[in-house]
């Protein structure tokens, strides 16, 4: 692919690539300075040394390897436009270094880049603000950095006023963007901003959990970012060596039940300390829908809570057949279209391997490639239909279990997913031969044929397995609406 219009003549015939949204962060990062004291994406050498030992080759420390892969084909370029996911061109970069990641074995660029525009895409744009913006017009003194994926409830909020008196500090507040709820955390965060001391900031910046799930090399990119932005100290939940700025731990806060507030636990009659939601706690709250108590957190971050996860009864569904060719998964699927229509409350939309590619997937062959494209379309729809609280049906083969996986990664950023194999056995599938196309497959007129010609990949991850050889089709969806009955999806009739 060429880059886009809209770019000077000079750049117009550059290749163009799109990075993946971990790396979109980062260079976006890159170009806003936020970084600091890094510019590009780093070579061979500088990765090799960050992963071993946390400093770039000239010692400078740094955390995490902030690389850019790209398809082989892309190295051999020497520039190269990188846009974002709708096409408009962020930076050029120039390469200094083209080489393979000796883990991944993907191939990787490094060099400088030049800023074309500033990145556009993502929520809360008009609150994004370029470290230079903010560090210049901080107040002197300390400034406590609160960098987070999480809103903050009231131990939080208490704890970071502890802090903030302690260090006679201001806050700034860095929600880190690129995880499935972005702006119910903002909205959460600015919240709250009433009950901060006065003066405090907010400053959306996309930083996206990475891959390995490093806390500390996390908390440690965290803290690099926090100091460009000016802070002079981060919060955090543990100390560690090599940030760049310190992080500072509060003392342990707990609810005092006697006097009705949090404070820190060493002024809390043991007897008096109330036990704190946990996770899993606030998480069944959520699901049910009951209220999230006013003790532990305000009316306004519980909302926003409730939009990040809404009641198991609202929250979208994707219920995802898969199964042979003639083993009724669009008559289980359509009967359970039909029986949650008919209890109502939901809107519901079938999605039937045959029905889809006459229209979705027209044009669309049986071959590996092709399949997967079909699966996809059906999982991008799906996963549309899931974030807008819907029910989606979804009834293809889908033979490949890493494309079913995909799927379900695209549902579950959305919503709930739930994968039912239809197991019925192919002797039965191709004794039943409803449309006649095994009789063809077995003759050879039909190349490709799933479970005669071609593969099919029995999931491992079914929620549920039905044999529709040994149930009826009242039967069948009876189990699925079972299932989605206590999984709290569907109300018991
Ligand atoms: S998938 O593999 O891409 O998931 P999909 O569910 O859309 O398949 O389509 C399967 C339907 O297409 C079958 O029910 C059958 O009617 C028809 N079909 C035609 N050719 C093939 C083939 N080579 N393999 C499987 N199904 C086929």
């Amino acid at each position: 692919m060429t880059a886009e219009a809209g770019l000077p003549d000079t750049l117009r015939d550059l290749p163009a690539w799109t990075p993946d949204p971990v790396e979109l962060a980062d260079l976006e990062l890159l170009l806003t300075g936020a970084y600091h004291p890094l510019t590009g994406f780093l070579g061979s050498f500088d990765a090799a040394m960050v992963i071993a030992g946390g400093r770039l080759a000239d010692g400078t420390p740094w955390p995490v390897p902030v690389t850019l892969a790209v398809p082989k084909e892309l190295t051999v370029h020497e520039r190269l436009v990188l846009q974002d996911p709708e096409g408009v061109p962020l930076a050029v970069l120039r390469v200094a270094e083209a080489w393979q990641d000796p883990t991944s074995s993907r191939w990787c660029l490094a060099g400088p880049l030049e800023p074309l525009r500033a990145p556009a895409h993502g929520p809360f744009h008009r609150l994004r603000r370029r470290p230079e913006e903010i560090a210049g017009g901080l107040p002197d003194g300390p400034v406590l950095a609160v960098a987070t994926r999480e809103p903050l409830h009231r131990k939080q909020l208490g704890q970071l006023r502890q802090l903030t008196d302690k260090l006679g500090a201001n806050v700034l507040m860095l929600p880190l963007l690129g995880g499935d709820h972005d702006e119910a955390l903002v909205r959460a965060l600015l919240a709250v901003r009433r009950d901060l001391p006065e003066g405090a900031r907010l400053v959306p910046v996309p930083l996206p959990p990475r891959g390995d799930g490093d806390a500390r090399r996390d908390l440690l990119l965290r803290s690099h970012v926090a100091a460009a932005y000016g802070a002079t100290h981060i919060m955090g939940e543990q100390e560690a060596e090599g940030t760049a700025i310190p992080v500072v731990v509060p003392e342990p806060w707990a609810y005092d039940a006697d006097v009705e507030v949090w404070r820190p636990v060493a002024r809390i009659e043991p007897d008096h300390v109330q036990a704190e939601l946990t996770p899993a706690e606030l998480a069944e709250l959520l699901d049910r829908g009951e209220p999230i108590p006013e003790w532990f957190t305000p009316p306004a971050v519980a909302a926003e809570l409730a939009v990040a996860r809404p009641p198991k009864l609202r929250r979208g569904l994707t219920v995802f057949f898969t199964g042979l060719s003639g083993s009724g998964k669009s008559t289980v699927a359509r009967g359970l279209a039909d029986a949650l229509v008919e209890r109502g409350g939901r809107t519901v939309t079938l999605l039937d391997g045959d029905v889809v590619r006459r229209l979705l997937s027209a044009g669309l062959t049986f071959s590996r490639a092709d399949r997967d494209l079909n699966i996809r379309r059906i999982g991008y729809v799906a996963a549309e239909i899931t974030r807008h609280g819907g029910v989606a049906i979804c009834a293809p083969i889908a033979p490949y279990a890493a494309t079913r996986a995909e799927v379900r990664r695209m549902v579950t950023a959305a919503g709930d997913f739930v994968l039912v194999h239809v197991a019925t056995p192919l002797e039965e599938c191709e004794r039943r031969d409803r449309k006649g196309l095994y009789a063809k497959a077995r003759a050879g007129l039909i190349p490709e044929f799933t479970g005669i010609s071609d593969p099919y990949e029995e999931p491992d991850d079914a929620d549920l397995v039905l044999d529709t050889s040994r149930l009826s089709p009242e039967e069948a969806v009876g189990r699925v609406l079972d299932l989605l009955v206590a999984g709290g999806w569907v109300r018991p009739e």
